[in-house]
């Protein structure tokens, strides 16, 4: 069991950002952990169906939207705050999505499968989960340690308006449900 390492995001501040990010993260590492559990399978039933929906479900509906928030309502903001000087790290973190996105779309059509018919994972599948995984988990590692600081260091009134986007744009997602961490 992977514990939250901040609050529900509803016990956030208005302009705790990272608490959000964090949460988000939180929940990228627990699905990771059961996406790796599923692949390991060796029978299937009902549980391991209703695994694979949440596994697909989180990859293709609110992880996306985790690396919107970073690309598209923070790394503006960053640039616009810290000058071009943090450029080359925000291109670096957008580029480190672009190529782990080419590995979450060949392991959801396996996920989506998968909700529908047994799924013993191929040796494939396993192949680009593992590396999916690492490169996920070492970037979000690398976000905590370099982005999150300067990320505290907005002023307080761009943080509430990134906070504040952050949650309209989960409202809007047919499928994400109510506000909730990606
Ligand atoms: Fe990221
Ligand atoms: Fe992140």
């Amino acid at each position: 069991m992977i514990r939250v390492s901040r609050g529900p995001s509803d016990e956030l501040g208005p302009g705790d950002v990272t608490g959000l990010l964090h949460a988000c993260h939180t929940k990228i590492r627990a699905s990771l952990a059961e996406a790796r559990l599923l692949a390991k399978a060796k029978e299937w039933d009902e549980r391991h169906r209703a695994s694979a929906r949440a596994v697909h479900d989180y990859f293709a509906i609110a992880f996306p939207l985790h690396v919107e928030d970073e690309d598209e309502r923070i790394g503006p903001e960053l640039l616009e705050h810290f000058g071009v000087e943090k450029g080359p790290l925000l291109f670096e973190l957008h580029d480190e999505h672009a190529r782990t996105d080419e590995l979450r779309l060949l392991l959801l059509s396996d996920w989506a499968r998968w909700c529908h018919e047994p799924g013993l994972a191929s040796r494939g599948h396993q192949h680009v989960l593992k590396r999916f995984a690492r490169s996920t988990e070492v970037h979000l590692f690398r976000e905590e340690a370099v982005l999150f600081p300067l990320i505290d260091a907005l002023p307080e009134p761009t943080r509430v308006t990134i906070a504040r986007a952050m949650r309209s744009a989960r409202q809007k997602g047919v499928s994400a449900g109510p506000p909730r961490p990606a």
